[in-house]
């Protein structure tokens, strides 16, 4: 998959993130519920995670997520051809979230959907979007993860409350010609450990009800220790399968930004792989488990501080319900010279989105006035006369 036969190349050309202020540390969460930060730290790595405010939604993180992604791209919104919002926690069943960001941003020529594939669902996105691309099918693809799972999240119970946060992040996918950029993806899935982690409540096997609320339902169930297990045995497997598909040796790997679930589960994979810790993206420390929004997250951080860099290599691997998992090769590309906008431009990107805010109301306002004088269309008569009543 490497080389491409058409001469397209999916490259990351912008990337942002968006984390809640608010602030939970090991120590807040020892007085909601039996535990400490030393069973935190030493189990899992984690030392704080960000919750969502009041005014924080999937949606409203994907956006801001996704606004600074496009603007580091010099790319505007309406530009995009595809949106893809990897999601546990949409906004709603339906409409997708990524019609909600579609929307706010003011892509009006972007297909928008969501997809679940648990916290691999970022890395199935990206392997989307790049094929898109890479297939010449879209130009440019915008890739968000975003979650919000502090409100699926059972509070009492220790096992799983300490390990999730909430956040968002974004990549902007162009088409290139120079080789470089996701050079290979792989997608993998294993439904049989489905019930290892999951929300058992709200979908359309058991939907939402009182007796669903009383037993818990709708909070995460989680398996920990299994999930370990799958996670330790197909990470490093995943890296060296991404890395022979790229036809790169692992030892010319730079650098790996895993899916930061737990700090063992990376350190296990940087045995397995016998490759230094310190080639290892981690900030779970900080953000916990966001599931999608992890990697996007990891890479833009990853960039900020100096580890990813033009030219290098990087697998990126995650995990996560379903059972699923996928990993990516990529490039790191040429950031373009930072041009400074002027006032001007600034006065312009912020009324693109003001616009995209009016032009929406308007089209809501649009569509009622629309039906209120026009009326919907009568129905087919049975004799199959358009438009006529059926005469009885
Ligand atoms: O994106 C994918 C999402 N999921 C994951 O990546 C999770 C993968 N699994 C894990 O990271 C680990 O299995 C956990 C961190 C969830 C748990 O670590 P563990 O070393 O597997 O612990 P354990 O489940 O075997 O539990 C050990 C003990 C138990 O007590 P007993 O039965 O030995 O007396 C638990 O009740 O630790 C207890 N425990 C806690 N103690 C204090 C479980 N959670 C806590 C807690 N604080 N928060």
């Amino acid at each position: 998959m490497a080389e491409s036969k058409n001469g397209r190349y999916a490259h990351i050309v912008g990337w942002g993130k968006y984390v809640p202020s608010k602030v939970m540390t090991n120590a807040d969460l020892a007085r909601i519920v039996d535990t400490n930060d030393e069973w935190i730290v030493t189990r899992t790595g984690i030392r704080e995670r960000r919750i969502a405010g009041s005014k924080d939604t999937t949606a409203s993180m994907g956006f801001a997520a996704a606004k600074e992604a496009l603007e580091r791209a010099g790319i505007r919104p309406h530009e995009v051809d595809l949106i893809i919002v990897a999601t546990a926690t949409p906004e709603y069943v339906f409409p997708a979230t990524a019609c909600l960001i579609q929307d706010a941003l003011g892509a009006v020529n972007a297909g928008a959907f969501d997809l679940s594939a648990g916290c691999t669902g970022f890395m199935y996105a990206m392997a989307v979007g790049a094929q898109t691309i890479r297939s010449g099918a879209h130009n440019i693809v915008l890739v968000i993860g975003a979650e919000t799972l502090s409100r699926i999240m059972d509070w009492k119970d220790r096992a799983t409350c300490v390990l999730f946060g909430d956040g968002a992040g974004a990549v902007v996918l162009r088409v290139g010609a120079g080789s470089g950029g996701v050079l290979a993806t792989i997608c993998r899935s294993d439904g049989s450990g489905g019930d290892l982690l999951m929300v058992p409540g709200g979908g359309s096997k058991c939907p939402p009800s009182h007796q669903t609320i009383d037993q818990g339902l709708h909070f995460i169930k989680m398996n920990g220790r299994e999930v370990f297990r799958f996670a330790t045995r197909i990470m490093d497997k995943s890296a060296r399968e991404v890395a022979a598909c790229a036809g790169i040796d692992l030892d010319d790997v730079d650098l790996v930004i895993p899916h930061q679930a737990n700090l063992r589960i990376i350190q296990a994979a940087a045995r397995a792989l016998k490759m230094p810790e310190e080639k290892f993206f981690v900030n779970l420390q900080h953000y916990g488990n966001t599931s999608s929004a992890s990697i996007p997250i990891a890479i833009c951080e990853a960039v900020e501080q100096g580890r990813l860099k033009p030219g290098d290599h990087c697998v990126l691997v995650g995990f996560g319900a379903g059972l699923t998992w996928a990993a990516a090769l990529v490039k790191w590309g040429e950031p373009k010279p930072l041009h400074e906008p002027t006032r001007l431009e600034r006065a312009y990107e912020g009324l693109l989105y003001v616009g995209a805010g009016v032009r929406s109301r308007l089209a809501r306002g649009f569509r009622r006035v629309e039906s209120a004088v026009g009326g919907t269309p009568l129905p087919r008569s049975i004799d199959g006369e358009k438009g006529r009543k059926t005469k009885k």
